[in-house]
C-alpha cells in the first residue's frame, strides 16, 4: 500500500518529509521528475502534459491517491485532471486548499461564503508559472474578502535549489524579498507557494524580519491528507512505497539525503 507525492524534482520532499512524520504506519511512493526540473518556466499545456504522465504512472503502480506536492502543477494540471474524469477509485489531489484554508482560519471542507479575515496584506513567493496562472488568489476569493495579495515569482531559485546551489539561492531569496517589499512594505503574512521554498525558510523569514509570520504547506498538508485517510481508509493504495525520479538517481538521492538530512535512496523510475 502507497499514497503517492508528486514533484517536479526535489520540493515535494518537504511535503513528503512533514506527511512521514504525522502519518508513521502510511507508505509513500515519491516521484520527483527531476529530468525536466524546473517547471516554473513552462507553459500550462506542458506542466499539464507532464503532470498528467507522472499521475497516471503512479496510478498505474498501485497508488490510489496522488498529492501533487507542486504548486505548478497543481496550479496547471489538478482542475483539469479532475474535470477529464479520473479512473474508478482514482484520486489526485493539490496542495493550496489546505494552505488556504489555514490563512483564512477555516476547518476542512468548511464552503460558507467569502468573509473577511484578520491577514490583510499577503506576500505570495512562487515559480513564474503559479503567479500567472493566479490560482492562489482565485482559491482565496472562494473564502476571504479584503485581502490584498502580492505576489513575487521568484526566478531561477528552484534551479538553484535542485543545483545544491545554496549560497546561489539565498542570494535569490534575498533579491526576491527585497522586490516584494518594494511592492508592498508591510505584508502581516508571507506564503511560500512552491514545495522547494521550505528548504529555505530560514534564509526567507530572516529576509522578511519576524513580524511576518511564514506559511508553508508540509504540516498543512501533512494535516489534512491525515484529515482524509481517516475517512477514506480504502484510499491507502496497493502499490509499494519508495522513491523514484526520471533524472540521475545518485545524484538525487545525494541532494535528497542531504535535505532531509537522513539517507534517501531514489531509483530511476
Ligand atoms: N516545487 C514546485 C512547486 O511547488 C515546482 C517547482 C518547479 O519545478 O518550478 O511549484
Amino acid at each position: 500500500m502507497a499514497v503517492g507525492i508528486f514533484d517536479s524534482g526535489l520540493g515535494g520532499l518537504t511535503v513528503l518529509d512533514a506527511a512521514q512524520r504525522r502519518l508513521p504506519d502510511v507508505e509513500f511512493l515519491y516521484f520527483g521528475d527531476n529530468a525536466r526540473a524546473p517547471y516554473g518556466v513552462r507553459d500550462a499545456e506542458d506542466v499539464f502534459q507532464l503532470t498528467n504522465d507522472a499521475v497516471h504512472q503512479m496510478w498505474a503502480r498501485g497508488c490510489d491517491l496522488v498529492i501533487l506536492a507542486c504548486n505548478t502543477a497543481s496550479a496547471a494540471a489538478l482542475r483539469r485532471m479532475q474535470e477529464a474524469g479520473v479512473p474508478e477509485g482514482k484520486r489526485v489531489l493539490g496542495v493550496f486548499v489546505p494552505l488556504i484554508e489555514a490563512l483564512t482560519e477555516r476547518q476542512w471542507g468548511d464552503n460558507s461564503p467569502p468573509r473577511e479575515v484578520a491577514t490583510k496584506h499577503v506576500a505570495l513567493f512562487a515559480t513564474p508559472a503559479t503567479v500567472a496562472s493566479r490560482a492562489f488568489q482565485r482559491e482565496l476569493a472562494f473564502r476571504a474578502i479584503g485581502v490584498d495579495v502580492e505576489a513575487q515569482s521568484c526566478g531561477g531559485l528552484v534551479d538553484a535549489i535542485e543545483d545544491g546551489d545554496m549560497i546561489l539561492a539565498e542570494a535569490l531569496v534575498k533579491s526576491h524579498v527585497d522586490a516584494l517589499l518594494r511592492k508592498m512594505p508591510k505584508p502581516e503574512a508571507a506564503i511560500l507557494g512552491c514545495t522547494h521554498y521550505p528548504l529555505m525558510e530560514e534564509a526567507f523569514q530572516a529576509a522578511l524580519g519576524p513580524d511576518v509570520t511564514v506559511f508553508s504547506q508540509g504540516n498543512l498538508v501533512a494535516d489534512s491528507l491525515a484529515d482524509y485517510l481517516t475517512r477514506h481508509p480504502q484510499m491507502l493504495g496497493s502499490g509499494e512505497g519508495g522513491y523514484l525520479t526520471t533524472g540521475d538517481a545518485s545524484r538525487v538521492s545525494t541532494r535528497a539525503t542531504q535535505f532531509l538530512r537522513r539517507e534517501i535512496t531514489f531509483q530511476s523510475a
